[in-house]
C-alpha cells in the first residue's frame, strides 16, 4: 500500500446552509464519509487539513432571518454553533468549522473576483429584475412568490414548485407578489456581473477526461453538459447579505455560489497559517478531496474548477467523492411532513456509532440513492456489529479475564490454523486500508466485518475452553486481533474503538495509534487487560416498533 507518511492531504465536506438542522441525508452522503476518510488519513500519518464551514449568505437566509426578527449575522451565528454541536455529537471534528461570512472568506472571494476580472473572465450585463416599489428592493429568487405555471399550486417560490417538483426561471411564476409585503413587483433594469464559464469548456473537458480519480458515472454526464454548451453565469444578486462586489459604486453582492466553495480554500489557509505553514504551497502540493452529495455536481465539477482555472493559483480537486440521496423507508425525507429523523432525535435512542455503522455499511461508493430502513438498521446492528464484531471481542476478553486472570498468555508453538490466523491478522490493515485509500467506505467496512467473521471462526475451531495448552496461542493471537480491530474500526466507530482500546489497557488513545500497528501484534504476552465490558448492545424489537410508529403517524391515513 502507498505510504501516506507525511503526505499532504486536504479533506473538505460540502458546506451546510446556515438555515436549519443538518439533514441525515447530508450526514450520510457527505459529513460521515469525509470523516471516515479523514480519520483514516490521520492514522496513516498524513499531513492533513480537514475543514468545513457554514454557507451563510443568500436570499433564503435573509428571508428566514427577517422572519425571526434577527439580523442575518445573528441568525447564521446560531446555526453555525448548532451545526457544529450536532456534528461533534457524532465525533465529527474539523481542524476548523468556519463560515463563508468570515472576514477571510469575504476578502478571498473579492480577490478571486478581481483576478478573474483582470484575466477577462468577468463582464457586465444589464438584466431585468423584479423590484418592489414599496420595499424599495430588488426581489431575487425566493423574495418572489406566486402560482406554479405547470400545476397551478398557489404561493410557490419563483424558482420552483414544492407540489409538482418542477423548477422554473424567475419571471415564469404566475401572479407574482413580493414575499415581504405581498405587493405586485415591477420589473427594473439592474447591472449584473457574469462569469465567462463558456470560455472554459475545453479546459474543463481536458481536466475531466485526464483525472482518473473522478467517478466515471458522474464524469460522463458532466461531459454531456459541456458538449450541450455551457452558459455564462450570473454571479450577482441584488441583496445586501453577501460578499460585497469589489467594484466602486456597486451596491449588490456576489452570488453565494461564487464565494461558498472558495471557503474550502480560505478556511484551509487559515488553519495552515495557524500552523505557520505556507498555505498556497501546501494546497498546491496536496491531494485535494471535496466530499459532496450528488445535487451539487454542477457546482463542483464545473463552476469550482473553472474559477480556479481562471485565477490559476490554487490547484483543482483530485477527488470529488459524490454520493446519492438518502431515502427513508423508500420515500424522500420531508421535514414539513415529519417524514424525517433528525440527528438529535437519533441520539435520544441509540449511540452515535450505531448511525455511523449503519450508514457506512449501506452507502456505496457511487451516486446511487440509499435507503434508511429501521428493520434493516436493526438487523445490521444485531447481526453484524453485535453478533460478529462484538461477539468476538467479548468472548476473547472475557476468556482472558476469567481463565487467565486478565493476563495475556505466552503463545505455545503455533499450529497450521494458528499460522493461518496470524497471517490473516497481518494482512487485515492492508485489506481494509486498500479500500479506504480509494474512499470505498462500505467495502472497507465489509472487509473489517469479514475479518471479524474469520476471527470468530478461528476461535470456534480452536475451542480454547477444551484444551488449556492450545488456548494460550489462541488467546494471544485473538487479543491481538482485537487490538487490530480497534484500530481498523477507529475511522468508522471512533467511540467504540476508543472504549475497546481502554479495555485492552493499551497506552494513549486509539486516535493516536498508527494504522500499521494493526499488523504489529501490539499486545504482548504478560500484558494485563482491564475488566471487559459489553461494547455493543442489541437493538430490541420494541425500539424499532416505536421508531416505525413515530414515522407511520406522519403518513396520510390509509397509506402504509
Ligand atoms: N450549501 C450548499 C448546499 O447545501 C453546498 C455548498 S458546498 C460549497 O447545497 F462548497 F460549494 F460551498
Ligand atoms: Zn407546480
Amino acid at each position: 500500500m502507498v505510504e501516506l507518511d507525511g503526505e499532504k492531504i486536504v479533506v473538505t465536506a460540502a458546506l451546510p446552509y446556515a438555515n436549519g438542522e443538518i439533514h441525515l441525508g447530508g450526514f450520510a452522503s457527505t459529513y460521515l464519509p469525509a470523516d471516515v476518510f479523514a480519520r483514516f488519513c490521520k492514522l496513516r500519518g498524513a499531513d492533513l487539513v480537514y475543514v468545513c464551514a457554514t454557507d451563510d449568505f443568500g436570499t433564503p437566509i435573509m428571508v428566514e432571518a427577517e422572519k425571526e426578527g434577527k439580523s442575518p449575522r445573528e441568525y447564521v451565528e446560531f446555526w453555525n454553533k448548532r451545526d457544529k454541536e450536532d456534528l461533534e455529537a457524532f465525533e465529527i471534528r474539523y481542524d476548523l468549522f468556519y463560515k463563508t461570512s468570515s472576514e477571510e472568506n469575504v476578502k478571498f472571494a473579492q480577490y478571486f473576483f478581481k483576478r478573474l476580472q483582470e484575466n477577462g473572465f468577468i463582464y457586465k450585463r444589464s438584466v431585468l429584475q423584479p423590484y418592489c416599489e414599496k420595499d424599495k428592493k430588488y426581489l431575487p429568487d425566493r423574495y418572489v412568490r406566486g402560482d406554479c405555471p405547470f400545476c397551478g399550486a398557489k404561493d410557490q417560490y419563483s424558482d420552483g414548485c414544492e407540489r409538482c417538483g418542477r423548477t422554473f426561471e424567475p419571471g415564469e411564476v404566475l401572479n407574482p407578489h413580493c414575499a415581504i409585503c405581498g405587493g405586485v413587483p415591477v420589473t427594473r433594469e439592474s447591472e449584473h456581473y457574469y462569469f465567462r464559464l463558456s470560455a472554459f469548456s475545453g479546459k474543463l473537458e481536458d481536466w475531466l477526461k485526464g483525472n482518473k480519480n473522478l467517478q466515471a458515472e458522474v464524469k460522463n454526464y458532466v461531459l454531456k453538459w459541456i458538449s450541450d454548451g455551457l452558459k455564462d453565469w450570473d454571479i450577482t444578486r441584488d441583496i445586501p447579505w453577501g460578499v460585497p462586489i469589489p467594484v466602486e459604486g456597486a451596491n449588490a453582492s456576489l452570488y453565494l455560489w461564487f464565494d461558498n466553495h472558495l471557503c474550502y480554500i480560505s478556511t484551509a489557509l487559515k488553519v495552515l497559517s495557524q500552523r505557520s505553514v505556507d498555505g498556497k504551497e501546501f494546497w498546491n502540493g496536496a491531494k485535494i478531496f471535496h466530499f459532496i452529495g450528488k445535487d451539487i455536481v454542477y457546482h463542483h465539477y464545473l463552476f469550482l474548477p473553472a474559477m480556479r482555472l481562471g485565477v490559476g493559483e490554487y490547484k483543482l480537486p483530485d477527488y470529488i467523492p459524490t454520493r446519492g440521496h438518502l431515502m427513508l423507508h423508500g420515500r424522500k425525507f420531508s421535514k414539513s411532513r415529519k417524514w424525517y429523523i433528525s440527528l438529535r432525535e437519533f441520539l435520544e435512542s441509540f449511540p452515535p456509532d450505531y448511525l455511523r455503522y449503519y450508514l457506512c455499511a449501506i452507502t456505496p461508493c457511487s451516486q446511487s440513492d440509499v435507503n434508511f430502513d429501521w428493520d434493516d438498521f436493526q438487523s445490521r446492528i444485531n447481526n453484524e456489529l453485535v453478533a460478529t464484531i462484538g461477539n468476538f471481542v467479548h468472548r476473547t476478553l472475557t476468556f482472558i479475564d476469567s481463565k487467565f486472570g486478565g493476563t495475556v498468555p505466552h503463545p505455545a508453538v503455533l499450529g497450521p490454523e494458528d499460522k493461518e490466523f496470524e497471517s490473516s491478522i497481518l494482512g487485515a490493515a492492508e485489506r481494509v486500508g486498500g479500500k479506504l485509500r480509494e474512499v470505498e467506505i462500505d467495502r472497507a467496512l465489509k472487509a473489517v466485518l469479514d475479518f471479524a467473521g474469520s476471527c470468530n471462526q478461528y476461535f470456534q475451531k480452536k475451542k480454547p475452553w477444551a484444551d488449556a495448552e492450545s488456548a494460550k496461542s489462541c488467546l494471544y493471537l485473538s487479543v491481538n486481533a482485537v487490538a487490530a480491530l480497534a484500530i481498523l474500526l477507529e475511522p468508522f466507530l471512533p467511540n467504540s474503538a476508543e472504549a475497546l482500546w481502554r479495555q485492552l489497557n493499551l497506552p494513549s488513545s486509539v486516535h493516536e495509534a498508527r494504522w500499521e500497528e494493526a499488523s504489529r501484534f501490539v499486545v504482548e504476552p504478560g500484558h494485563k487487560i482491564r475488566k471487559p465490558e459489553i461494547l455493543f448492545r442489541k437493538v430490541e424489537d420494541g425500539e424499532i416498533r416505536r421508531q416505525k410508529e413515530k414515522l407511520l403517524k406522519a403518513l396520510p391515513s390509509g397509506e402504509t
